[in-house]
């Protein structure tokens, strides 16, 4: 983390205080845990710990990019955080260890939302795939 920035500092604007938070989150070196600060209530699912049960990989999951990250909720790696408002009010809990006002967090929602901007048409088309054959595998069967 950044010496001497904090979310709790009042932001001037959104654009300042937004600033301050983009600085703290990329310059915290917490190898995409969840819980760095305060251990995630959550824990039915342990993340990348599942696959290699290795101790370090707990409670690690893939940390989605922010771009137009307003419309693609709902958040965190179970979907079950419905709105940015509660994402970045768990992210201030949980990640950094302040519990952010609301103004704050408004202030950080409106940075988000800044960015949003159109998707390239060749980024989301669907995938041209392979035939499928016998050989192909399957998702396993629910239950
Ligand atoms: C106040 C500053 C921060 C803001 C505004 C913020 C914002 C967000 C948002 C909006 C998401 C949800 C993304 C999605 O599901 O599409 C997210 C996820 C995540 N962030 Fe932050 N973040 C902040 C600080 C941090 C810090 C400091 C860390 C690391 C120490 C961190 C690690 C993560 C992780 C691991 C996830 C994925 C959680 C999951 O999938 O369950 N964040 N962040």
């Amino acid at each position: 983390m950044t010496a001497g920035v904090k979310p709790s500092d009042p932001p001037l604007n959104s654009l300042q205080g937004s600033s301050r938070i983009s600085e703290i989150r990329t310059s915290a070196s917490c190898h995409e845990k969840l819980g760095t600060i305060k251990p995630y209530p959550d824990e039915s699912d342990l993340g990348r710990f599942q696959v290699t049960k290795s101790q370090y990989d707990k409670m690690v999951f893939k940390v989605p990019s922010l771009r137009n990250v307003e419309k693609t909720g709902p958040y965190f790696h179970n979907g079950r955080v419905a709105t940015l408002e509660e994402a970045v009010k768990r992210m201030g809990e949980y990640q950094v260890g302040e519990q952010l006002r609301n103004a704050q967090i408004q202030s950080i929602v409106t940075w988000l939302r800044s960015l949003t901007g159109v998707i390239p048409a060749e980024h989301i088309k669907p995938p041209k795939m392979p035939e499928s054959t016998p050989k192909t595998p399957q998702p396993e069967a629910a239950g």
